[in-house]
This record gives structure tokens, sequence and C-alpha cells, in this order.
């Protein structure tokens, strides 16, 4: 039988817990009222989302004499958008909302991008609970507090560190989840495991395919989510270590911006990125070949893309890859800054790449 696992995000005044399995959200019930005393919230949720677990939320807040009325917006990244942050935080402004209030997000990443940075910004700053729907978000978005929007300049490029109050992260909620985005949402645990978490990928890929789901899929949640906490723990605003969370995700928010809209899922993009990112420290000559092997041997076992070959796109530009690679967060100086890896979690910041020597490379892959 599954039980209930609790992470803590240290952060002071500001920490929060994580709660993670089967029924977390019943286990919730007797933390709400103490995070919502007023008895009234705001639900928000998505167009997918809201008919499939919406009822059960408001039930389990009736339990717990809490009044909830939800805002259901359009499912999709293009919902975190200028656009849907003047209507949540017009909404949370209109119901009289104060900062000891917590409003709720309920759904993927999306959802918590967007409620958490409405939340951040409304009188500078009310509570808000994440209750993350997809696996991406139980395992990597609903953490750490990074909340924002996309803009025409690129994606996430307006946002800010607001933690949340509590992350209910209920595994059920996940039998919904079509297999896509599941495999998507893995590939964040894969990050996670070839970071720093050497016992996780040696699990992982000794469940092989059976890792997507079951009493595997739950415990790699929690390990997922254990890894992400102490990283936030050490450097919640990202001046250090926190970079390290972003493996695969310089190549892959690059394939992501490229690619035409909707066809490649994030996680899709980023396990596409993980390999190049092992192709590159080969290439490089800091990291053993058998260790791409081993990453890419068991991207492929759960059905995800084991290199920009196996995306749904091919129509790759080297230079326009580069070009987005560079306006990347993470650069400073105008240098393209890189996680590479010296082995199975063995992940590194490498700050001093040579373009032309980077461009070269790719182009070998694409
Ligand atoms: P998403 O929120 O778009 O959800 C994916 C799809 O699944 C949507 O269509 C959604 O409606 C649907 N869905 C959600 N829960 C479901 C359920 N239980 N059953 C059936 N369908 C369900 O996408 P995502 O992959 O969860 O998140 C991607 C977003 O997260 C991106 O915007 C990315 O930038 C952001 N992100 C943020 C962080 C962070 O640290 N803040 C980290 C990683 C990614
Ligand atoms: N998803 C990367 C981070 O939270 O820092």
């Amino acid at each position: 039988m599954s039980h209930i696992q609790t992470i803590s995000v240290g952060l002071g005044d500001r920490s929060y817990d994580v709660l993670i399995g089967d029924g977390a959200l019943t286990e919730s019930v007797k933390r709400l009222p103490a995070l919502i005393p007023r008895g009234k919230t705001i639900i928000i949720t998505d167009e997918t989302v809201a008919p499939l677990h919406l009822a059960t939320i408001i039930k389990i807040l009736a339990d717990a004499d809490i009044a909830a009325r939800a805002i259901v917006l359009p499912s999709g990244e293009a919902t975190k958008s200028f656009g849907q942050l003047e209507t949540l935080v017009n909404a949370f402004l209109e119901s009289g909302m104060e900062r000891s209030d917590a409003v709720i997000a309920l759904g993927g990443g999306v959802i918590g991008d967007l409620v958490g940075f409405a939340a951040a910004v409304t009188k500078r700053g009310i509570n808000f609970i994440q209750i993350p729907t997809t696996l991406l978000s139980q395992v990597d978005s609903s953490v750490g507090g990074k909340t924002g929007i996309n803009t025409r300049h690129g994606k996430n490029f307006v946002g800010s560190f607001h933690q949340p109050c509590l992350v209910i992260a209920d595994t059920m909620m996940l039998e919904t989840l079509p297999d896509r985005e599941r495999r998507s949402g893995y590939a964040e645990i894969i990050k996670a495991a070839l970071i720093g978490d050497y016992d996780l990928f040696d699990r992982l890929e000794a469940a092989g395919a059976h890792a997507l789901s079951g009493d595997t899929l739950r415990d790699a949640v929690a390990d997922a989510v254990s890894f992400k906490a102490q990283i936030v723990a050490d450097d919640e605003r990202e001046q250090g270590v926190r970079a390290l969370l972003n493996l695969g995700h310089t190549f892959g928010h690059a394939f992501e911006a490229t690619a035409p809209k909707d066809i490649i899922r994030h996680g899709e993009a980023v396990a596409a990125g993980i390999s190049m990112a092992f192709r590159y420290s080969v290439h490089l000559g800091v990291c053993p070949s058998k260790d791409a092997d081993r990453v890419e041997a068991h991207l492929r076992t759960i059905g995800l893309p084991d290199g920009p070959k196996a995306l749904a796109y091919s129509n790759w530009n080297t230079a326009d890859l580069v070009a987005k690679m560079r306006d990347d967060k993470k650069n400073s100086g105008g240098r393209i800054t890189l996680v590479l890896a010296r082995g199975i979690a063995k992940a590194y910041i490498e700050s001093d790449t040579s373009e032309d020597d980077l461009a070269k490379f790719m182009e070998t892959r694409l």
C-alpha cells in the first residue's frame, strides 16, 4: 500500500511542504484551514483539467469548510500570457484577496507558472497553493517558486521567484494524463537523476518501461522532488548550483522555440537536449561515451526522443538554434552557458563554450 511522503523545502520562514502520493489531496484537508483562514478561495484551472478534477477539489475544500469559486482558462502554453495575467490579477482584486489569503493553482506547469506569477504581483504577493496535475508539474514546476509568463521575446521572460505555501502532488491525478504527457514529465525525473542522483538513475534504468507507472514512478516523483528541494534550499535565486536544473534545457528550449508551436512537448525537447548535453560532453572529452549510450538507451526504452533526429520536427537550422541558445537566461557576458556532464549524475556548469565548436558539433547531430 502506498503512503504519503512529505518533503520540506527549507527556506526559513518561507519553508513549505510537498505532499506526494496517492491520496495526498485527502491528506491535505487538515492543513487547509490554516492556509485559507477566511474560508474562501479561488481555484484557477484549465479547460482540460476542470471536467476531470475540479469537482473533487471543491468537495475536499468544502469538507474543510472552505468555499471556492473557479476560474477556468484555456489549456496550453498560450495561456501563460500578459492577457491572462491581467484577468487573474483583476479577479483576485475584485474578490478582495488579502496577502494572507491563498489562491489555488490546479493544473500543469502552465497554470502553476501563471497563477504563481499573478499571486506574486497582486498586492506585492498573496499566498498560493500548488495542486500539480501533470507529471512534469509534480516533479519540477510546482516546486521552487519560479513563476512567470511568456512574451514574444521568449518563454518565461517575465516572471518572479514566489514560493507556494503548500504543494499537493496527488499521484492519483496522473491516471487521467495522456501517455505522451506522462513520458514528457518523466524527462524531468531523468534530468534530476542525471544531474546528481546515480542511485535513482540506476533504479529507473533497471525498471525500464515500468518506471513510468506504479510504485516505481511514485518513489521516483518523491526522489526527484527531494533532489530539487535540496537545490532550491541551497540556491533559491539561481546564483549558482540551481542552474544545474537546466540540464538539457538550453538545447531543449532552442528546439521548442524553433519548431512550429505545439509540435514538440517540453519534456521531449528536454530529452533530446539531455542527449545533446551528454554527446557534447563526450565530444569535449569530459564524459565517457558509454554513459551517453546508457542515457540514450533509457530514453528510447521510455519512448522519449534520444536526440533531435527523434523529435517530431526535422527542419532545423543550426544558426537559428545557436541564436536561440544565445538568448538563454543563464548566459552572461554574451557567452552561451551550458549544463554538461562528466558522466551519469555528474553534471556541471560550463560557461566557456565556443560557439563555433558548438555549432559544428550540432551540425553532426541534427
Ligand atoms: P501543461 O500545463 O500545458 O499541461 C499539459 C497538458 O496536460 C495540458 O493540455 C493540460 O490541460 C493537460 N493536463 C494537465 N493535467 C492533466 C491531467 N491530470 N489529466 C489529463 N490532462 C491533464 O504543461 P506541463 O507539461 O505540465 O508544464 C509545462 C509548463 O511548465 C511550461 O510552460 C514550462 O515553461 C513550465 N515549467 C516551469 C518550471 C518552473 O520551475 N516553474 C519548470 C519546468 C517547466
Ligand atoms: N526548472 C528549473 C528550476 O526550477 O530551476
